[in-house]
C-alpha cells in the first residue's frame, strides 16, 4: 500500500505494510527524538505532532496518515537555533536524563499552537501524558511558563 504524507516539511511517498506503526517508521528513518517507552500509549516518550496535535506514535498506524503532516522535534527551530521551548528547558534545568524531553516538548508545542497564552493548569494538562522518572514536573512547567513570558516581553 502506498501513502503520501509530509514528514518534517518534506513530502513522502512510501510503501507501507498495514500493521506498520509510525514509531517504527520514524526510528527506521533515522528520527531518533522519538523514544521507545511503553509501546502502548502510556508514557508519551514517542509523541509527535500530527496536523498540529500531539499523538503517541506507537499507537499510530501508517495507513492512517495519508495526506497528513507529521512533525518531530527535528523540525523545531532552525539549522543552528534551538526552539524557544528547548532553550527554556535548558535554562531552567528541566532536563536530567532527557529521555522524556522530546515528548514533553511535543506536548507543549501542541498546546502552544492551540492556545497562545496557556495558564499553569493547561500546561499541567498538556503534560499529563508524559511520564518523567527524573525531574518531576516542576521545572518543565516552569520552563513552559517562562517561554511564554519571554515571548510576551
Ligand atoms: S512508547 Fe509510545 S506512549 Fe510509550
Ligand atoms: S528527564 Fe529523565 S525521564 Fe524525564
Amino acid at each position: 500500500m502506498e501513502i503520501r504524507f509530509t514528514l518534517n516539511s518534506i513530502e513522502q511517498s512510501i510503501e507501507i505494510t498495514k500493521s506498520q506503526t509510525l514509531f517504527d517508521y520514524l526510528r527506521n528513518s533515522g528520527i531518533k527524538s522519538v523514544k521507545y517507552g511503553c509501546d502502548d500509549g502510556r508514557c508519551g516518550a514517542c509523541a509527535v505532532l500530527i496536523d498540529n496535535k500531539a499523538f503517541n506514535s506507537c499507537l499510530i498506524l501508517m495507513h492512517t496518515l495519508n495526506g497528513k503532516t507529521v512533525e518531530t522535534i527535528e523540525n523545531f527551530g532552525g539549522n543552528r537555533e534551538l526552539h524557544p521551548l528547548q532553550k527554556q528547558f535548558i535554562d531552567e534545568g528541566a532536563i536530567q536524563c532527557g529521555y522524556c524531553t522530546p515528548g514533553m516538548l511535543i506536548s507543549l508545542e501542541a498546546l502552544n499552537r492551540e492556545n497562545q497564552n496557556p495558564n499553569e493548569d493547561e500546561i499541567k494538562d498538556a503534560l499529563a501524558g508524559n511520564l518523567c522518572r527524573c525531574t518531576g514536573y516542576v521545572k518543565p512547567i516552569l520552563a513552559a511558563k517562562s517561554t511564554k513570558e519571554h515571548e510576551n516581553e
